[in-house]
This record gives C-alpha cells, structure tokens and sequence, in this order.
C-alpha cells in the first residue's frame, strides 16, 4: 500500500494480500476524507436516498401508467439524427434502452440460424463438457444455454456492421469523453469486444441470475484510477458525481478474476435473435444510473461490518440486494418485449438480473454485444483478442475453452471490413 498522490488516499494497484485489512484502511480514509467536506457520511447517504426515493416513485409511476421504464428509440431515428430531446433525456436518466429495428427482422432471423449451423456443422454438441466457469453453475443444464462461441460468421457480422457501429457512437455519445483536459476514449470506433452466445430454447427452466453488477469489485475503491474516477463521491459530494463522466476509468487497474471484464464499456448490451416476451425470464435493471453513489458508499456507515463492502469480494460479481440496498430492489425493471433485430443496453455501472422462468414459451436467443470504445485499455485488450480471433481461440477474458480452433467455418480476417480491422486494432 502506498498513499496515492493523486487521490490522497491509500491505493493498491494489484490485490492487497490481506484485504480485510486492506478494506478497514480505505473505509477510514473514505470516511475521513467525506468528513472534510463538512458534512458525515449518514448526511450522504441520507441525501443519496432521497433521490433514490425520487427516482423509485417515478418509476413505479411509470409502471402504474402502464407505460415502458425503458426508453425505447428506433434506430432509424439515430440513424437520421432525429431521436428527440426527450427521449435523449429519458435514456440518460434511465441509463439504459432497447433500440428497436436496429436490425433487419430477417437478417436477425438468418443470424440465429446461421449460429445453429455452425454449431452443428463443428458438432459442438458432441464435444461441449460443461461450463468452465462458476459464473452460471446454480442453473441446471442438460444442453448449455450460454455457447462459449466467439467467432462464428453471425457475430462477427453483426459486430462490424455498419447500424452496430452508428448505434455505439450514439451510444458512447452519451459520455463525456474528454474531461480534465484529458480525452479518455474515441466515441466512433468500437474494440468488438467478443462475447457469448445465449441460445434458451422453447420449455427451458431457469433460475436466472440474481441482481449484480459487472464493472469490478473491490478495485473500484482501491485502485488509484477508480479513486479519481470516483472522485466526487469519495469526498461526499453526490451532485458533482456524473456517472456519465469517463474521467480517469478508461485507464484503472483491475484486479484479475474469472467475471472480469478487461474492456471499458460504456453500455452492455445484446442484440435480440428471436422475439422474447418480457414475462419469458428476461433481463430487468435498476434504471437508475447514480444508484452507484449508494453502492459505492453505502459500505461506509457503520452497520457494515469494517472489513465487509456490504457483501462484494474478489472474484466474485458485484452484489446489489434487499439486505443492503432494499430502495433500490423497488426499482428493478424489466425490458419490453422485443423482436428479433432488436437490441438492449444498459449502464455498465447499472444494477441487472435476469428473471427466472419456467417452461418458457419461445425463444430466448441473444448475441452479447457491448459498446467498447476505443481507449487506451481497450486498445491494450483488443491485442489479446486479436490473437484470439486469429487462432480462433476463447478470448482471454473467457475460459480457454477454444472449441473453434479448428472450425473450418469460422469468420477470417479475409472476412473483416474496415469497422471490423479499426475494432481489432489493424488499422487505424
Ligand atoms: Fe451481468
């Protein structure tokens, strides 16, 4: 440990060996550093409740008008440059949305099939033993629902297509990039940060996937890029805190972990596959982008045990519940049902689950494709994943699970087009 120059604070860059320690001493720092404010860290939380209480009422009014808690915006209109200042508004407070016709019907509809091919030609079936990870391992499957598939023809179109590449820069657009004089990521050009298939068939029971969130763990309070990142909430001043500002995140330390991701996303996202009706065991959200104030310093009152962060631990995806965060468990959202073609983002700092369902009724198959724009830390990632791609390896984020490297269908770099070599870091 080492106290940061930048921050003041006490920093670990790699995992501290004796955390619980490690914890107590950046909760006192934390806590000390708020209380030069002039204010106590119970006057935070209190003041950070209050407009989480604000946020919930809105939202269960929006329900109880029967109205979507997702904004919703057509892609043509991102494409003509038309979406409305109230929708811009809605998805920034929402911090998340379902674009809809992103692509076409039967396009998606190919893709899906296209994905069953190559799954089938290679005889994945055959030869899958199992998730390699822990990640999904209170689900019972006979089949896998998530393929740890990255580079079949489907995915790669879709990563590099042009309406992909318009809607993250519409997306990214909703950050601010450059800030503290500092650009911190190029807003028009994606890493194609490779990701899984979801393939859940028709009668399928699922557990779902309880409430989390997936930027890190406990490096958001110790590393010194997150330190300055978090800045403004570290010295208790809640209305600077922009979850919109990349400031200093495009460039933190991560500690290493199996749920990791090594990119900087501004959104997560997917692209819908078939149609999926909202009650068919779907993603839901917290749609309240700030809500990572109360996460983030919610550990530091003193019902928290002094080395617990209210449950989140290495390794381990970041826990939002009722035993820490019971306000915000009111606000969980469900997306609208949506169509093949159609795609859904949200907030990489925004609380999401996915609901359980029983005997599920159609198809619930999705291509996970996130908004990664280019900066420094996924500059550095897309090496690793160009390496991947090219011996069609599991990228290095993933299990080295590697079922495709010798899959004679897989997408080729004679495949790629210009978004698709910018993304993979071979040309600029
Ligand atoms: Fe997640």
């Amino acid at each position: 440990m080492t106290i940061s120059a930048k921050t003041g604070l006490p920093h670990w860059e790699t995992v501290p060996a004796d955390m619980p320690s490690a914890i107590k001493e950046i909760k006192a720092a934390l806590r000390s550093r708020i209380a030069e404010s002039g204010r106590t860290v119970p006057e935070v939380i209190t003041e950070i409740e209050e407009f989480l209480a604000a946020e919930v009422a809105d939202i269960k009014a929006t329900k109880s008008r029967g109205e979507e808690v997702w904004p919703v915006i057509e892609y043509d209109d991102i494409e003509n440059q038309t979406v409305s200042e109230s929708a811009l508004a809605l998805l920034k407070r929402r911090g998340c949305a379902v674009i809809r016709g992103h692509f076409d019907h039967a396009e998606a509809e190919k893709w899906d099939a296209d994905v069953v091919h190559y799954v089938d030609s290679n005889h994945f079936f055959d030869k899958y033993t199992g998730p390699a990870d822990d990640f999904f391992s209170d689900l019972e499957m006979s089949k896998p629902e998530i393929y740890p598939i990255y580079w079949s023809s489907a995915q790669m179109e879709a990563r590099q297509h042009p309406r992909m590449a318009k809607a993250q820069s519409f997306l990214n657009s909703q950050w601010r990039h450059e800030s503290e004089g500092r650009t911190w990521f190029d807003p028009n050009r994606d890493s194609l940060y490779p990701d899984r298939i979801r393939r859940r068939p028709r009668g399928a029971d699922s557990g779902g996937l309880g409430t989390h969130l997936d930027p890190g763990t406990l490096d958001l309070w110790m590393t010194e890029g997150y330190q300055q990142h978090f800045r403004h909430l570290f010295a208790g001043d809640f209305a600077s805190y922009d979850p919109w500002d990349a400031g200093f995140r495009t460039e933190a330390a991560q500690y290493p972990g199996s749920t990791m991701c090594s990119a900087f996303r501004t959104f997560q996202g997917w692209t819908a596959l078939s149609e999926m009706n909202n009650d068919q065991g779907v993603l839901h959200t917290v749609p309240i982008p700030k809500a990572m104030a109360y996460l983030m310093l919610r550990p530091l009152l003193d019902d928290v045990a002094e080395d617990d962060m209210c449950g989140v631990k290495l390794n381990r995806s970041f826990p939002a519940n009722s035993t820490w965060h019971p306000i915000l468990m009111e606000a969980v959202s469900c997306i609208p049902s949506v169509q093949p073609g159609d795609s859904v983002w949200w907030h990489c700092d925004m609380i999401h689950s996915v609901a359980p369902v029983t005997n599920q009724q159609g198809w619930g198959n999705v291509m996970y494709i996130p908004s990664a724009p280019w900066c420094n830390k996924n500059a550095e990632y897309a090496k690793s994943v160009l390496a991947a791609f090219l011996a069609g390896k599991s990228p290095s984020d993933f299990p080295a699970e590697d079922y495709e490297v010798d899959w004679p269908n897989r997408f080729t770099e004679a495949d790629l087009n210009e978004i698709g070599r910018r993304g993979l870091g071979l040309e600029d």
